[in-house]
């Protein structure tokens, strides 16, 4: 008994020696979790008029439930701030290619969209840090590539990734100008591949059906037409799928800026963002963004729309850092924004589990093909002054 006990006592004080102290392991508790704590800590805006503040990933995420957007600028501080500012260029003011249209937009079918939304929504999640995240984007490249390479119509198509320090890529698709002169100012049709379920965002399931599944494959079907009719445009004409929107703009703020820091003179930009959800307050319409939007453009996308769509247009708001366009804005280019109906009467389900195939119109997305469509093609014609 003596024995055992002393041995206790010698282990116990073996122990003691070797082992932090309390507040030893107390510290280094404090330590590790502030490493951790600080390596989350981002750099955020949430309006023109307040200064940038610092935030865990749970403050972000409360934002994220409570609808405060935000733009993450930790990495993106240059943005906009070129020394050389590239000045905007002059717009047509009116549709002249209503019979080049017509041809792309016959090509344009609810069922191939079907068909692809409702694989991109069965990834479990397209949250930006995810594997399924990086699976689902690998998926979308490969039909890109596969579209291209089916096609024996002369157009010069590329695709490329543009990596980010996080697993889901961004995709840049691109139809090369016949004009050599404006090959330094191309046209963007974008949407966000991404999605997140804002209670669980690393596992919780995300189908992101809507947002922005829809803007997604609305423009993979955009893009489908076009390079199935052999589309040639003037100038190039680029389609991006933009990794990261929800978590503050990521992907786009670093394709932005490497365009502005290249010195790309973007002439316009579109983003489709929730283009599948008929709401029940209004009759079914456009919503065209008119906050923290290029106004000039945003006229003209309005006149797109009356020209090539069959629903009539509503004006509506949708708040700072909404979605991918506000990046080109913040890089000093025009951007414009439409959505699929007025912001009060858009999906009530996006964020969670419940933004699945069952809640979208897939003739409303055909509207929303059919304004990329126009904008793609009246612009990508566009010569401007050269
Ligand atoms: N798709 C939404 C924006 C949206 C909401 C468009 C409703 C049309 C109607 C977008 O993906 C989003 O969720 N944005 C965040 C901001 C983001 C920077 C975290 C938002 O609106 O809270
Ligand atoms: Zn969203």
């Amino acid at each position: 008994m003596v024995k055992l006990q002393s041995f206790l006592m010698l282990s116990l004080a073996a122990t003691a020696l070797a082992a932090p102290s309390w507040w030893e392991q107390w510290s280094l508790g404090k330590k590790t979790n502030r490493v951790a704590h600080d390596e989350d800590r981002r750099l955020v805006q949430t309006s023109d008029q307040k200064a940038p503040f610092w935030t865990s990933e749970a403050e972000r995420l409360d934002m994220l439930r409570n609808n405060v957007n935000y733009m993450d600028i930790t990495d993106y501080m240059d943005l906009g701030t070129s020394l050389k500012p590239l000045g905007k260029k002059p717009l047509p003011k009116t549709a002249v290619h209503q019979n080049k249209v017509a041809r792309y937009v016959d090509q344009l079918s609810t069922a191939n969209m079907e068909i692809a939304l409702t694989k991109f929504t069965s990834f479990n999640t397209r949250y930006y840090k995810s594997e399924t995240g990086f699976e689902s984007a690998k998926w979308l490249y490969k039909q890109i590539s596969d579209l291209i390479e089916e096609t024996d119509a002369e157009s010069d198509i590329s695709i490329r990734k543009f990596d980010h320090p996080w697993k889901q890529f961004s995709i840049i698709a691109r139809f090369e100008g016949k004009n050599e002169s404006l090959s330094n100012s191309p046209v963007i049709v974008g949407a966000h591949q991404d999605s997140v379920n804002m209670w669980l965002p690393q596992w919780g399931r995300s189908p992101g059906a809507d947002d922005d599944g829809s803007g997604t494959v609305t423009i993979l079907e955009v893009f489908r037409a076009l390079v199935n009719t052999g589309f040639r445009p003037n100038r190039p004409v680029e389609f991006h799928w933009y990794s990261a929107e929800e978590a503050g703009l990521l992907g786009s703020q670093a394709v932005a800026q490497s365009y502005e820091k290249k010195g790309v003179d973007v002439l316009a930009m579109i983003q489709n963002d929730m283009t599948g959800y008929v709401g029940t307050k209004f009759a079914e319409s456009y919503g065209i963004v008119v906050d923290y939007v290029d106004d000039e453009l945003t006229e003209l996308v309005r006149v797109f729309a009356r020209t090539y769509g069959d629903i009539p247009v509503r004006e509506t708001k949708c708040g700072y850092a909404c979605s991918d366009h506000a990046s080109w804005a913040k890089a000093g280019y025009r951007s414009a924004f439409a959505i699929e109906g007025d912001f009060s009467d858009s999906s009530p389900y996006i964020h969670t589990s419940n933004d699945d195939v069952s809640h979208i119109n897939f003739n409303h997305m055909k509207q929303f093909a059919k304004l990329a469509l126009g904008f793609a093609v009246e612009l990508g014609h566009f010569k401007g002054e050269i």
